[in-house]
């Protein structure tokens, strides 16, 4: 790849990911890039880039295979425990007392494979049951950047090692075995249906389309964006937060930048107080 190639490339994924990729990144990118020159066929990186740029249909899907392949999408059930353990003890009680007869709604902000809203719907749905809540009134919306991630988190098929995490009770109530025999498990239709899935980016998308939040999952994404984005998408993210409001962040995401109208409730987990 040529240096200006690489700079056309390092812009791209800047503005639509805000991940700075530094020189010493060429080789990683070239490697993950040299599958898909091999895919289309292609001998060099400037036919690969004029293809991707050319402002095409088939240009722009390419855009999102590359933006896919830059990203990392790593994730789990009940990935942080503690977090879900505050949404249960804490969020969702304060929740109630407050706003007995209306809806909950839940962000999952670069959902990944569904895993994080999964989860977030499991906690929801054994709160609701035990107060007598139907799960009508929960509304998870679950969000990210790559295409291959949402279909695979619309699907929810998960082989077995992944739901290795989710506790006994649970998993007899909210996954159906494959009928087929093979090791892996679908999340049921009452949690799927509360799940609305869509493609949204963090650092372009356009938060006035977002309905007003009461909890938002926002982890293990920040920590990829340069200062400036992340203090930037922090701020979107609060735009869209009820007044006593929940945002929670992956615990290696950093410092928040001060002066927010938030106060620091638990590990990584943040009430907004305007
Ligand atoms: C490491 S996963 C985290 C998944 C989940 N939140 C968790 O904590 O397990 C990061 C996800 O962020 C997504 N992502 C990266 N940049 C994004 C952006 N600008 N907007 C939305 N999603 C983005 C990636 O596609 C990836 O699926």
């Amino acid at each position: 790849m040529s240096k200006s190639e690489f700079v056309r490339l390092q812009g791209f994924i800047e503005s639509q990911l805000g991940i700075k990729t530094p020189v010493n990144k060429l080789t990683m990118l070239e490697t993950r890039l040299n599958k898909r020159l091999n895919a289309l066929g292609m001998s060099n990186f400037g036919d690969y880039l004029k293809f991707s740029f050319s402002n095409c249909h088939e240009g722009e899907k390419e855009l999102q295979i590359l933006i896919d392949l830059v990203s990392t999408h790593k994730t789990d059930f009940f990935r942080d425990p503690s977090h879900f353990d505050f949404l249960y003890d804490r969020v969702l009680p304060d929740f109630f007392r407050r706003k007995n007869s209306a809806s909950l709604n839940m962000w999952s902000a670069a959902c990944s494979t569904g895993e994080e809203a999964y989860t977030m719907a499991m906690i929801a749905a054994k709160y609701f049951r035990l107060h007598d809540i139907p799960l009508y009134r929960c509304q998870i919306m679950a969000t990210d950047i790559s295409i291959p991630s949402l279909q695979k988190a619309r699907a929810a098929i998960y082989p077995s090692e992944a739901v290795t995490p989710i506790d006994k009770n649970l998993s007899s109530r909210f996954l159906l075995k494959s009928k087929k025999g093979e090791a892996v498990y679908r999340i049921v239709p009452e949690l799927r249906q509360r799940v609305y899935l869509s493609l949204f980016n963090l650092i372009t998308g356009d938060y006035r389309k977002i309905q007003p939040m009461d909890v938002i999952f926002c982890r293990n994404v920040l920590i990829y964006f340069n200062k400036e984005n992340k203090d930037a998408v922090i701020e979107k993210l609060l735009s869209v937060l009820k007044p006593k409001g929940y945002l929670f962040i992956g615990p290696s995401e950093g410092m928040l930048p001060k002066g927010l109208p938030i106060k620091n409730v638990s590990s990584t987990v943040y009430q907004y107080d305007p």
